[in-house]
């Protein structure tokens, strides 16, 4: 693969030249550091930073904690008051992985949107955008094995539903939520296996963080107007680019100083805001709570789940023709993970020759209500399941699938686009006219 061309590290002084020979450790970080980058990449180009930091933060808290957490089902809960109380800066600890996965979704949901925006899971970034899908899915793996750690109610009724929709698949879903949980309901066995993977699964998300990386490292980043660095020489690279190190590290690190801002007025003024006040009761097998709400960033894709009841017809005609092996349980089911998947496919599924939204004036509309779709089954989720809110679910839930579709695929077709910029050195021209080459 060609990138995009421009100087490579020379070792100078004999030292050096002696690492790189053995270990060319200098030039791969030299290379990381100093990559060219578009230089018109906007704001919204900085949620991987703040990504790559909620990781670190996620690691350093939780390790840390683990140093005082008992998993076991007489003493997780009793552990965790005990670092509220009486370890040292215990109460900040777990305040600040908490809200630390909070402000994680945040970013990746920034993070994801600003891709679907800006076509930037278009060919040839399709292998970062599925990276970056895998890592998403981890991430909710591992943010829901994190919730049922500190034994509340919500952790033990949130861990019997959502491993129960395991239970819905025919045939096999029985046994896979036994091996699930390691026995027939949530106990000792489930909340040991899921400290193990919750411990587990960040170490593999920073593995394929730097695969994710290295992809988009190879084909170049993205930008806001879709429109390719020039490769045909290093000359014509650099009027498009700046190096990475130090125009983008500093804005880079702005930006996330200012969403730290935020974060920490969160944690320390507000830290449980986004937490259900039923998790300060101990878990319960007895007493199931009224409504068993999952943490707020899961709340989209549990409206899609429950959007999809014995009532809708598509569900009725799916279920006769199975004859009733997909039922309206497993088509929940199916439609909560199809939602995910088909913003995996989004590559495939976007026909236009146009990258970037910025230029297809019918995309943009469709994108917004796209987004607008996201918040509204974001706060249905929360609702119960009686009254307005199960058709509020099912519209915003086939507006989804609507979305990849449908609508992409035909807007590819029918749209006509407006003229992009011939290059980045052009675009940035026209927002910066008084700046420097
Ligand atoms: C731990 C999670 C993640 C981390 C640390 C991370 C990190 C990054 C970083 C540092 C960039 C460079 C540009 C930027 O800052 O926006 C980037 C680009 C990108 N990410 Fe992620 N990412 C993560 C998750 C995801 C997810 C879930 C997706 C969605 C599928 C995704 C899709 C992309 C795409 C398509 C690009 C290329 C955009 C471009 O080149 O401008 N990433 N990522």
């Amino acid at each position: 693969m060609s990138g995009i061309p421009h100087d490579h590290y020379e070792p100078k002084t004999g030292f050096t030249k002696a690492v790189e020979s053995r270990l060319p450790i200098i030039g791969l970080i030299h290379g990381t550091l100093m990559i060219p980058t578009p230089k018109n990449l906007n704001w919204m180009w900085i949620w991987g930073i703040v990504l790559a930091f909620c990781l670190g933060l996620q690691i350093v808290t939780g390790i840390v904690l683990v140093m005082h957490y008992t998993p076991h089902v007489d003493m997780a809960f009793a552990s965790v008051e005990h670092i509220m109380r009486d370890v040292n800066g215990g109460h900040m600890l777990r305040y600040l992985h908490a809200n630390g996965a909070s402000m994680f979704f945040f970013a990746v949901y920034l993070h994801i949107f600003r891709g679907l925006y800006y076509g930037s899971y278009k060919a040839p970034r399709e292998i970062t955008w599925i990276i970056g899908m895998i890592i998403y899915l981890l991430m909710m793996a591992t943010g829901f094995m994190g919730y049922v750690l500190p034994w509340g109610q919500m952790s033990f009724w949130g861990a019997t539903v959502i491993t129960g929709l395991f239970g819905a698949i025919p045939f096999v879903g029985e046994p896979i939520q036994t091996w699930l949980l390691g026995g027939p309901a949530v106990d000792n066995a489930t909340l040991n296996r899921f400290f193990s993977l919750h411990y587990l699964l960040p170490f593999v998300i920073a593995g394929l963080v730097i695969v994710h990386i290295w992809a988009f490292h190879t084909t170049g980043n993205n930008n806001p107007t879709g429109v390719e660095v020039r490769r045909t020489s290093k000359a014509e690279a650099k009027k498009d680019t700046l190096p990475f190190w130090p125009y983008f590290v500093i804005k880079d690190l702005f930006a996330l100083g200012v969403v730290l801002v935020v974060f920490f007025a969160v944690v320390g003024f507000m830290p449980n805001f986004l937490g259900h006040p039923d998790n300060y009761l101990e878990a319960n097998p007895l007493s199931t709570p009224a409504h068993i709400v999952p943490e707020w960033y899961f709340l989209p894709f549990y409206a899609i789940l429950r959007a999809f009841t014995a009532d809708v017809w598509a569900v009725q005609a799916v279920s006769f023709i199975t004859g009733g092996i997909v039922d309206a349980k497993f088509f929940g089911v199916l439609a909560m993970f199809g939602a995910i998947i088909a913003m995996a496919l989004v590559p495939w599924l976007d026909t236009s020759s146009v990258r970037s939204g910025k230029y297809r004036p019918m995309f943009k509309w469709w994108f917004a209500l796209l987004a607008v779709d996201f918040v509204v089954l974001m706060w249905v989720g929360a609702m119960p399941t009686d009254g307005i809110y199960p058709y509020i679910s099912l519209i915003g839930a086939t507006y989804w699938f609507a979305y990849f579709f449908v609508i992409l695929p035909l807007l590819g077709v029918i749209e006509k686009p407006l003229p992009t910029p011939a290059t980045i050195e052009e675009d940035f021209a026209a927002h910066y006219p008084g700046a420097a080459e």
